[in-house]
């Protein structure tokens, strides 16, 4: 066990150091005007840029790996284990995971960095590149920007989850400093699980692309089962193209945050996407509709919400509570 802290606090010290180091290239490195460029181009401040500890990892093989290992193929091997390094083993050759990137460092709760998102500079693909699953880094459960936004106000009192690295520098370089992303993967339920413990109200604000509006009701079935009484789950829908670092940058911090305002709460968007196809004029269409609806309904914990969305089914179908019962093997979710 402590072989395996003393192998952690290795692994925390080199993704710091590379932290630095990749800071340091954006200010320094002689080949630092296309990165430089490449965030003007994008609005970025040098005070958002700041905030995040947004680096540069130039071109070339073995920057990172000549800085912090040097010779030394311990140190190569922890670089490897932190993802900084790939190691082909065919060719027995390692090199610099994240080159010619505009880096974002990825922090754990207590501000250390965990991870890091690598942007290239243009249209090349892929256009994001991850860090991989390592001992410090679980993607499935870490949100980027959340160390970043407790830092800037310890008494938040509702988060948004967006998709990209870009949309919560963005937003908060506009005064929106309560924006969190996952990293490349859906909203799990660990992700809800942490942010309800951190405040009772969740924003999901996808991009507005077919690819955004697939995300937000996948995280609508994710976040049923989640809620509870005293938590709230909305849901912003932004127009056609855009996502929120290209509107918030359009139309400012207060028309935006009024539309944060209106964001559709989680019962509305159901309701509104479930019945979208749903024929309510007729029994038959009535039917089908309640059997769509009942299996989400019921994976949710018992609840006002849950009871509530069960009384609008009922004035929607025509139909009694029992009578909802005793088709659907339902009567455990709403019996406490
Ligand atoms: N993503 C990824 N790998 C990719 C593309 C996207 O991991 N090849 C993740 C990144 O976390 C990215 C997010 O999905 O931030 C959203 O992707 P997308 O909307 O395509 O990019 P933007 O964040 O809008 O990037 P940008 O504005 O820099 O073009
Ligand atoms: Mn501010
Ligand atoms: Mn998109
Ligand atoms: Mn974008
Ligand atoms: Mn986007």
């Amino acid at each position: 066990q402590r072989e395996k802290d003393q192998q952690l606090k290795t692994l925390y010290e080199l993704l710091e150091a590379a932290t630095t180091y990749y800071e340091d290239q954006l200010r320094t490195n002689d080949t630092r005007s296309d990165a430089v460029n490449y965030l003007k181009s994008r609005g970025l401040s040098g005070q958002a840029a700041k905030a995040f500890s947004i680096g540069f990892a130039p071109s070339g093989w073995d920057n990172l790996l000549t800085h912090l290992a040097g010779n030394d193929p311990e140190k190569a091997k922890r670089l490897k284990e932190a993802g900084l390094l790939i190691h082909n083993e065919d060719r027995d050759s390692r090199y610099d995971r994240f080159r010619n990137r505009i880096m974002f460092p990825i922090r754990d709760q207590r501000g250390r960095t965990i991870a890091f998102g690598g942007r290239v500079l243009g249209d090349d693909k892929p256009k994001y590149l991850n860090s991989p699953e390592t001992p410090t880094f679980h993607k499935s459960r870490e949100l980027y920007g959340l160390y970043e936004a407790r830092k800037h106000n310890s008494k938040l009192d509702k988060l948004i989850i967006v998709e990209g690295y870009m949309d919560v520098v963005g937003l908060a370089q506009y005064g929106i400093h309560y924006a969190v992303a996952t990293l490349g993967t859906a909203t799990t339920d660990q992700h809800l699980e942490r942010l309800f413990k951190i405040v009772p109200e969740i924003i999901f604000c996808f991009d507005g692309d077919n690819a955004g509006r697939e995300a937000a009701i996948r995280a609508l079935k994710t976040t049923m089962p989640v809620i509870e009484d005293g938590k709230e789950a909305r849901f912003l829908f932004l127009p056609d193209g855009e996502d929120p670092d290209s509107l918030v940058r359009q139309e400012g911090e207060i028309a935006f945050s009024e539309r944060l305002a209106k964001a559709q709460p989680l019962s509305e968007f159901f309701f509104k996407s479930y019945s979208e196809n749903a024929d309510l004029d007729s029994m038959d269409g009535r039917a089908r509709f309640s059997t769509d609806v009942l299996p989400a309904i019921n994976s949710m914990r018992p609840s006002l919400l849950q009871q509530m969305m069960l009384d609008r089914i009922c004035e929607l179908t025509n139909l009694s509570l029992e009578q909802l019962q005793t088709t659907v093997n339902f009567h455990e979710a709403i019996t406490p």
